[in-house]
């Protein structure tokens, strides 16, 4: 499975890239404004860092002007996915703008439903929200369990990007279920990293070593 960032946090996602584990970074908008920082000067220093898929996100509701906006952010770099909501515009928008050849990550996606008809727009990428369903009182792990089925009766090529990851237990559960991609916030990547007994072993390892030396 594919690993990408959920942040803006340009210092984040170099110490993540530094790790030699991530693919790609996914921003929104209240993502880039937690940071205060210009957003086009924020996704090109992202693109120089992450050599992967860079999601920056339209802001217009209708399909015309999400393509104006989405045709700009393409140009700054050619890692720029163009990010757009799962609205029947965002559809439209989708359609067009992959086929002028830029590649579309379909986001505030909340059903299987939404998931089919995001492939069938020609989306390269489909961010379907796990955490927000569950808050929600639903299973947003069996929506990605249902959309990794069904992309797959159909050989779409879109990818499956698992969206508002909350937990250990969310990221692991993408790879069982065979997601293309989690797009996971810096504090749960570096959760992924640690264990106890990872610390412990460590420790033991070093008091050995130390204790053999007298
Ligand atoms: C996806 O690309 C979004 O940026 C993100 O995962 C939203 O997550 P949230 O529900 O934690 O805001």
């Amino acid at each position: 499975m594919k690993i990408f960032l959920d942040t803006a946090n340009v210092a984040e996602i170099k110490t993540a890239a530094s790790w030699g584990i991530l693919d790609g970074v996914t921003t929104n908008p209240s993502l880039v404004a937690r940071e205060g920082r210009d957003f086009k000067q924020t996704v090109l220093e992202i693109c120089e860092i992450v050599d992967g898929p860079v999601s920056a996100e339209v802001i217009s509701l209708e399909a015309d002007k999400m393509v104006a906006e989405g045709n700009v952010f393409s140009a700054w770099h050619k890692n720029v996915i163009v990010k757009v909501p799962c609205t029947p515009d965002g559809l439209k928008a989708t359609k067009i703008l992959e086929g002028q050849g830029i590649k579309v990550n379909v986001t505030l996606v909340f059903s299987v439903n939404q998931v089919l008809l995001c492939a069938k727009a020609g989306a390269s990428f489909i961010s379907p929200f796990v955490g927000r369903l569950d808050d929600a009182g639903e299973d947003g792990m069996k929506m990605i369990a249902e959309s990794v089925v069904l992309l797959k009766n159909y050989n779409y090529e879109s990818q499956i990007i698992v969206a508002s990851v909350r937990s250990l237990e969310h990221a692991k559960q993408a790879a069982i279920l065979g997601a293309h991609i989690a797009t996971i916030p810096f504090k749960i990547l570096e959760q992924m990293t640690k264990h106890p007994l990872t610390d412990a072993g460590i420790t033991k390892f070093l008091a050995d070593w130390e204790k053999a030396k007298k």
